[in-house]
């Protein structure tokens, strides 16, 4: 019949598979990585410890670590031709539009590492990929800034070396400065996984496909670039901004009431989330190394940070925002260490998706390797005309 389902909505909330991945209170405002807090992991592990961790399910030990550290660094550089996609975009291109392109165009050129369904290749192409992310996101933005690409460099670490290969160029070496260093590792720790949102949802419906993992690694980029999901931290840099050039911290009480009127579709970007009601444990650890990269800057006193927390300290006391458990999230505050180490707003995504990837090849795996998983097949409630006849168009 035609008219209006009243449906359930936990019909649409049911859980879409076990994991044994990534926890999330949502309520409590917990976060563990295979039962590990977060809080632990960004303070006593690094990045490719926590990629250990995601994939194999317990933290290496020196050995462990050891190898997988060279097996990535051996994996950094990128096939000579992979450049030659980038001449093809506009100089001004979106650095996530690159991404989309350059992640999807490496199934062109690893042939044993493309069949989803074979876990060695599985695992080789986990490692290419983590690998490689930070040698490609370093080309979008030299690419874009018109400065040739850094080679990586074997002897440093894997951040350390995405910071070089952003940051060198030929005529002058970067200085690896290591509050900078640990502030971007610990980026890419509190973005690698976050079960199942709506990338790595992405990911898990193309890969069940039976597509190769590159390919279902670049919908998840493609799905990540979204404003309302990894595209916020770029929104909420660039809200920050705004508000600063238009009066700063006196003139937050105006904004708020913007967001407040429905019908002027302003959002606190950096704030709410689908799971969690409660404080983002990431956004706390993320304040926390905004501060000690500002400190180490000597930048204690940047604008957007204390208008950030100005912003934070009303929200978190507004009735607006405490009806509906409207919190800081990952995103709030990571804009701001990204500009204050020299990124650009516009690559702020594409570090997501860099540190994401580890994430979402974790979660592939794990549903590939399930032997009773098959093609993804969401369901709907039709809720459309019932069945009728075509009429001649002389009669429509
Ligand atoms: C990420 O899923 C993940 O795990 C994602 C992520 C990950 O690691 O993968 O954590 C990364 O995507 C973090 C979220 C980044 N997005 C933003 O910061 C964009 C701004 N946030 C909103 O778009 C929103 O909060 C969502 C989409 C994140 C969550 O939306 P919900 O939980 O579905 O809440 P909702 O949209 O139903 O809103 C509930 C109410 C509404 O008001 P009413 O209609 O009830 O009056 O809260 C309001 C919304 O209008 N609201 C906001 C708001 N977010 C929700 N009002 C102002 N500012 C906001 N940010």
């Amino acid at each position: 019949q035609t008219g209006k389902f009243t449906y359930d909505p936990g019909f649409l909330s049911t859980a879409s598979c076990n994991s044994t991945i990534t926890y999330i209170d949502g309520d409590k405002g917990e976060l563990l990585y295979r039962g590990y807090p977060i809080e632990q992991l960004a303070t006593q592990c690094d990045f490719l410890e926590t990629c250990y961790l995601l994939l194999k399910g317990d933290l290496p030990n020196p050995q462990q670590k050891g190898d997988f550290v060279k097996l990535v660094t051996n994996h950094t550089m990128v096939n000579e031709q992979m450049q030659f996609f980038l001449r093809g975009f506009r100089r001004d291109a979106h650095p996530m539009a690159v991404m989309t392109g350059l992640v999807g165009a490496l199934s062109a050129f690893y042939h044993d590492s493309t069949d989803i369904n074979n876990a060695q290749h599985r695992d080789i192409a986990a490692i290419r990929l983590i690998a490689k992310m930070p040698t490609l996101v370093a080309m979008a933005y030299k690419y874009g800034i018109g400065q040739p690409f850094i080679y990586p460099k074997n002897s440093l670490s894997y951040s350390a070396n995405f910071m070089r290969m952003m940051f060198a160029t030929p005529c002058e070496e970067y200085e690896t400065n290591d509050v900078l260093v640990r502030a971007i590792d610990r980026i890419f720790i509190l973005h690698a996984d976050h079960e199942q949102n709506a990338s790595t949802s992405t990911v898990r419906l193309c890969g069940s496909s039976g597509t190769n993992p590159f390919a279902a690694i670049a919908a998840g980029v493609a799905c990540l670039w979204g404003p309302a999901h990894g595209g916020a931290n770029e929104a909420a840099l660039s809200m920050l901004v705004d508000i600063q050039r238009n009066g700063g911290v006196e003139k937050i009480g105006e904004f708020i009431r913007q967001v407040k009127d429905k019908n002027s579709q302003v959002k606190l970007m950096g704030f709410g989330h689908r799971v969690y009601k409660n404080y983002d444990p990431r956004a706390k650890l993320m304040r926390e190394t905004c501060h000690e990269v500002l400190e180490a800057l000597g930048l204690e006193n940047d604008p957007l940070f204390k208008l950030a927390m100005a912003l934070e300290k009303i929200a978190l006391e507004d009735e607006y925002f405490v009806a509906r458990k409207l919190y800081p999230n990952v995103d709030f505050y990571s804009g701001i260490v990204q500009r204050a180490i020299g990124i650009p707003v516009s690559l702020f995504t594409a570090i997501f998706a860099l540190a994401r990837t580890v994430g979402w090849i974790a979660q592939l795996n794990e549903m590939i390797g399930d032997p009773e998983y098959k093609i993804g097949r969401p369901r709907q409630l039709y809720v459309g005309a019932s069945q009728r006849n075509v009429k001649p168009i002389g009669e429509r």
